[in-house]
């Protein structure tokens, strides 16, 4: 049984605090974080229009900081969710010899919508569209630890 997960993404500012909140919200007795595998925003709260894109849901990310994504968190964490191949490959990067933590990507927990990343919203400004998906990919994750 899987009990601590951690979300990642690029600046930990947009699509995986957005899933942090997301699912702490769906699965409260599960142990969340979320990290950046850049540092540039740490400390800093989840970006303005995301959180109000999830306030707008229901889901209050506001009491989220920002932190890096570090190689201890394999040893932290039971499964480790990136939202791109960017993000994966940076996370596998920092993977100490001998960790067998597992690394996916969140969109794997919603083979339904055919997505195969999370869109980064900063870029593209959909902040719905990366909820719509973070929300069938908790569902599915949801599920997947029932
Ligand atoms: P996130 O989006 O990875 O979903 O948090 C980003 C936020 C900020 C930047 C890049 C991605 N940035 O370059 O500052």
């Amino acid at each position: 049984m899987t009990h601590r997960i951690l979300f990642v993404c690029l600046g930990n500012i947009c699509r995986s605090p957005a899933a942090e909140g997301v699912f702490r919200a769906l699965s409260p007795e599960t142990a969340t974080d979320s990290a950046g595998t850049a540092g540039w925003h740490a400390g800093d709260p989840p970006y303005g229009p995301m959180r109000q894109a999830a306030k707008a849901r229901g889901v209050d990310l506001s009491d989220l900081r920002a932190r890096q994504f570090t190689a201890g968190d394999f040893d932290r964490f039971d499964l480790i969710l990136g939202m791109d191949d960017s993000n994966i490959a940076d996370i596998e990067h920092l993977r100490p010899a001998g960790n067998a933590t597992p690394v996916r990507l969140l969109t794997d927990f919603a083979p339904e919508t055919g997505a195969d990343h999370v869109p980064d919203p900063y870029y593209t400004r959909d902040f719905d569209g990366a909820l719509d998906l973070i929300e069938a990919a908790a569902a599915g994750l949801k599920r997947h630890l029932a």
